[in-house]
């Protein structure tokens, strides 16, 4: 059986996940969420992602940087050539898995036929931008949590669905 794997994003209305290799807003409470939950975790994502997010290397994560630049690599990171080469690193390591995208990598791994979670932070806004998640509303999802919330910008919903 593979481990369970964990996706993290934060996403609009409209998909929007990102503008310009950064994130569309800036919600405090969402981005304290998102370090919590994936300090000491093993976590695969993109060479953007991980070239983009300062404290990536901190609070004791373990990352697998999906890139084609492998002089990336360095303690606490490994680099894979592909999706598929990633979560069979990250299978070998410690815990489950956590994808922290981008695009791409999230396509990839929703397409999987194994057991997923998805930790969706939906922002209720239409939100301008070039980096969407991917659609995920049509597959069979079962809710195991939901809390509503808000700050002076925005409205969103912690959402945690599986299958
Ligand atoms: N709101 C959220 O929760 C959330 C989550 C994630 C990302 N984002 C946003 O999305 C943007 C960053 O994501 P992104 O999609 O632009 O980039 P990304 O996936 O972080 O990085 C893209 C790079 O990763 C490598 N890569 C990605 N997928 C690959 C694949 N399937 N096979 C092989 N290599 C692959 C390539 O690296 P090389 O060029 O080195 O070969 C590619 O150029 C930012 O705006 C960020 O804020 C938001």
């Amino acid at each position: 059986m593979p481990k369970m794997i964990n996706l993290m994003v934060a996403c609009a209305e409209n998909r929007v996940m990102g503008r310009a290799n950064k994130l569309p807003w800036r919600i405090p409470e969402d981005l304290k969420f998102f370090h919590e939950e994936t300090a000491g975790r093993t976590i695969v994502l993109g060479r953007i992602c991980y070239e983009t997010w300062p404290r990536a290397r901190e609070d004791g994560r373990r990352l697998v940087v999906v890139s084609s630049n492998a002089s990336l690599a360095r303690e606490g990171v490994r680099v894979a050539a592909s999706v598929s080469e990633a979560l069979g690193i990250a299978e070998a390591m410690p815990g489950e898995i956590y994808v922290n995208g981008g695009e791409r990598i999230f396509e990839e791994v929703l397409a999987l036929n194994r057991p997923m979670r998805l930790h969706l932070t939906l922002v209720h806004a239409e939100v301008e931008g070039d980096r969407y998640f991917p659609e995920w509303r049509h597959l069979a999802w079962r809710e195991t949590a939901r809390r509503e919330s808000a700050d002076a910008h925005y409205r969103y919903t912690f959402l945690t669905l599986e299958r």
